[in-house]
């Protein structure tokens, strides 16, 4: 561990089939204006807003509503928020939904008291906020993102082109989440699935850089194993609530900011997976999906040893008679056979990709610096064209 960090995570967690009784005792810390923000309509389809709504009221709230937000939120959508918030002057957001609904609230929490554009402040230009912090809760319903416990508020701007995440610091970050694995069982199976490879996309990026000896590794190739063996389970048993509590469990480890300890960390996949968002609006873990193995198998040789030691410590692959590239190589061929099995897009063609947007895609693609190489906009074309099918 050669890295020198400060660590601090602010979110208190209420984990379990129970936890949302927690949720009156979280409210009384709050004024009375709450504004209540979810998503297309699941919440009130599996009762879970009615809960929410009974809690509300039984502690005297004034509710107002924002509802839906959709998958990939949009910067119309964040500006009809800011205007609900800052009207009421809300004392309290509460997300009740997926990484969309509570990335969302984030982005209303520094925004609604803006002066200037926040699209342009905490997305384009990547200021921090320096006014009023409407402070959020969260409702969990749908594993994935992580945003239940980080400061990421991931906003698209389809006139632009553009889809960008800000990572806020501990004063945006959610006070307090509820998570309730019972509440997942009811996602479809395509939301799943994506959700899982978000997962362990989100603990790849951060293992796949440096190379000193880092406690945060141990603790990624613990997370990756786990995930692996609860994805098999959850896949053929979606209502197996042992698994999916353990892939809930999983999630918010794997980007709560911990793993990201003495680390560079790397984040080009969902770079090149965000640009892809901002022309398809495909599902977030399935754009990641279509572009890892053209990346970890264009960069391997950069980062040779790691992908030698994801091999063995993940993937059980046995190094004996082999060369270090050949059990590398076997350690991204179990990657791809795992997600053959749990059923993830494996190219960019399935999700809407068109060779004239490859461009454009490579454009909206930032180039970072953290992993074990640092691509040109030519390299993420040839990604791409890797990613296509056939
Ligand atoms: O809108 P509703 O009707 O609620 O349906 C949602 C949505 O269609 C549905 N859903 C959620 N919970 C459900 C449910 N359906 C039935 N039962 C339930 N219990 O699932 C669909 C997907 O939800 P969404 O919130 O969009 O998915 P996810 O959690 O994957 O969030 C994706 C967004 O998070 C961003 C992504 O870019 C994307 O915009 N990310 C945020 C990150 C962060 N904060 O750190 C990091 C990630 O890398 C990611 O970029
Ligand atoms: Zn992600």
């Amino acid at each position: 561990m050669l890295g020198n960090f400060i660590y601090s995570n602010p979110t208190k967690l209420y984990f379990g089939d129970d936890s949302l009784k927690y949720l009156a005792d979280e409210l009384k810390k709050y004024g009375k204006k709450v504004l209540l923000t979810y998503g297309g309509g699941s919440i009130k389809k599996n009762g879970i807003y009615d809960d929410v709504i009974k809690i509300l009221n039984d502690c005297g709230k004034d509710v107002y509503e924002v509802p839906g937000v959709m998958s990939n939120p949009t910067v119309e959508k964040l500006y009809e928020g800011c205007k609900v918030a800052k009207e009421n002057d809300v004392d309290l957001i509460l997300a009740v939904g997926g990484g969309s609904v509570i990335d969302y609230a984030k982005g209303v929490s520094v925004s609604a008291h803006c002066e200037s554009d926040p699209w342009e402040k905490y997305y384009l230009k990547m200021e921090e906020p320096n006014n009023k912090i409407i402070p959020v809760g969260t409702v969990l319903t749908m594993v994935g993102t992580g945003s239940e416990m980080n400061g990421g508020s991931v906003i698209t701007n389809h006139e632009q082109k553009l889809k960008i995440g800000h990572v806020f610091g501990d004063d945006v970050m959610p006070k307090f989440s509820v998570l309730n694995p019972k509440y997942t069982l009811t996602v479809p199976k395509y939301q799943m699935t994506a959700g899982l490879f978000d997962i362990m996309s989100h603990i790849m990026e951060q293992y796949f850089s440096n190379t000193d000896d880092n406690t945060s590794d141990y603790i990624a190739e613990g997370l990756m194993r786990s995930l692996i063996h609860s994805s098999r389970i959850a896949v053929k048993d979606p209502q197996d609530y042992e698994a999916r509590s353990n892939i809930m469990w999983t999630a918010t480890w794997a980007l709560n900011t911990l793993i990201a300890m003495g680390k560079s960390t790397d984040w080009e996949v969902h770079m090149i997976g965000q640009a892809i968002g901002a022309y398809t609006d495909a599902t977030h873990g399935m754009t990641l999906s279509a572009v890892s193995l053209p990346y970890y198998r264009y960069i391997m040789k950069n980062g040779l040893e790691k992908f030698k030691r994801f091999a063995i410590n993940v993937w059980n692959v046995d190094p004996k008679g082999k060369t270090d590239e050949e059990t590398a190589s076997s350690g991204l061929d179990e990657l791809e056979k795992w997600m053959n099995d749990i059923g993830v897009v494996m190219n960019i063609t399935d999700l809407g990709v068109k060779d004239n947007m490859l461009d454009g895609i490579a454009d909206a693609t930032f180039l970072l610096d953290g992993g074990y190489k640092t691509l040109t906009k030519k390299e993420v074309i040839e990604i791409l064209k890797n990613s296509k099918k056939g």
